[in-house]
C-alpha cells in the first residue's frame, strides 16, 4: 500500500464487480428505453468509462462539467456550468453519473437545472455515497457503496488534481491534506 494512504476502502477488484453489477441493473431497468448517460466531469470520468461498457444495451453518452465551489461558499449550493450537454436531452432517458454525493449540492442543482429541460425521465446513479455528510435532499437511484464520512482519493476522485488514475478507492493520512491547508 502507498505510504500516503491509511487504508484501502474499495480495491480494484470490489469496484470492477461493483461497476459490472450496476451495468446490469440500468441494462434492466432501461432494457427498452434510448439511454442518454450524463458523466460529471472530472471525478466521474474513470467510473462513467467503465460503467458505459458494463451496460449491454445501446447507449449515448454527454460529459457536464461544473465549477467546485470553494470551502467557503460551499453551503450555497451555486454551481457554476462550465461545460454544458452538447444536446437536447427533452423527452430523452437521462441518468446524471456521479463518482460521489457528498453534500448533494452538486446533484441537487444539476438535477434542478436538467429538469427544466424537460427529460422524458432523469435518475442518478453514484458509485459512492456519503450520507453523513448530506446537506440537500437528494434521491441516489443506483448507488455502488455507502461510505463513510473519510477522505477518499483514486478511480477518478482526486486531491489537489492527483490520485485520480489509482484503480483502488484510499482513505488518504490526515497528514497529508491538513500539511497542504497549513501553507
Ligand atoms: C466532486 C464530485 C461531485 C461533487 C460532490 O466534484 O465529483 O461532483 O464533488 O460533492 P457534493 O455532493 O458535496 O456537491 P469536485 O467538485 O471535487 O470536482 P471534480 O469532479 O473535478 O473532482
Amino acid at each position: 500500500m502507498r505510504s500516503d494512504a491509511e487504508k484501502i476502502l474499495l480495491t480494484e477488484e470490489e469496484i470492477t464487480a461493483k461497476v459490472l453489477q450496476l451495468g446490469q441493473t440500468i441494462s434492466t431497468d432501461y432494457a427498452n428505453k434510448e439511454l442518454l448517460m450524463v458523466g460529471i466531469l472530472k471525478g466521474a470520468m474513470i467510473f462513467m468509462a467503465d460503467l458505459v461498457r458494463s451496460v449491454n444495451i445501446p447507449v449515448e453518452f454527454d460529459f457536464m462539467a461544473v465549477s467546485s465551489y470553494g470551502s467557503a461558499n460551499k453551503s450555497s449550493g451555486v454551481v457554476r456550468i462550465l461545460k454544458d450537454l452538447e444536446q437536447s436531452i427533452e423527452g430523452r432517458h437521462v441518468l446524471l453519473v456521479e463518482d460521489i454525493v457528498d453534500t448533494g449540492l452538486t446533484l441537487k442543482y444539476l438535477l434542478e437545472n436538467l429538469q427544466t429541460r424537460e427529460p422524458a425521465s432523469l435518475r442518478t446513479c453514484t458509485l459512492l455515497d456519503k450520507p453523513e455528510r448530506r446537506q440537500a435532499e437528494v434521491t441516489v437511484n443506483y448507488n455502488g457503496f455507502t461510505i463513510p464520512d473519510e477522505f477518499v482519493v483514486g478511480y477518478g476522485l482526486d486531491y489537489n488534481e492527483k490520485y485520480r488514475n489509482l484503480k483502488d478507492i484510499l482513505v488518504l493520512r490526515p497528514e497529508i491534506y491538513q500539511k497542504q491547508g497549513e501553507e
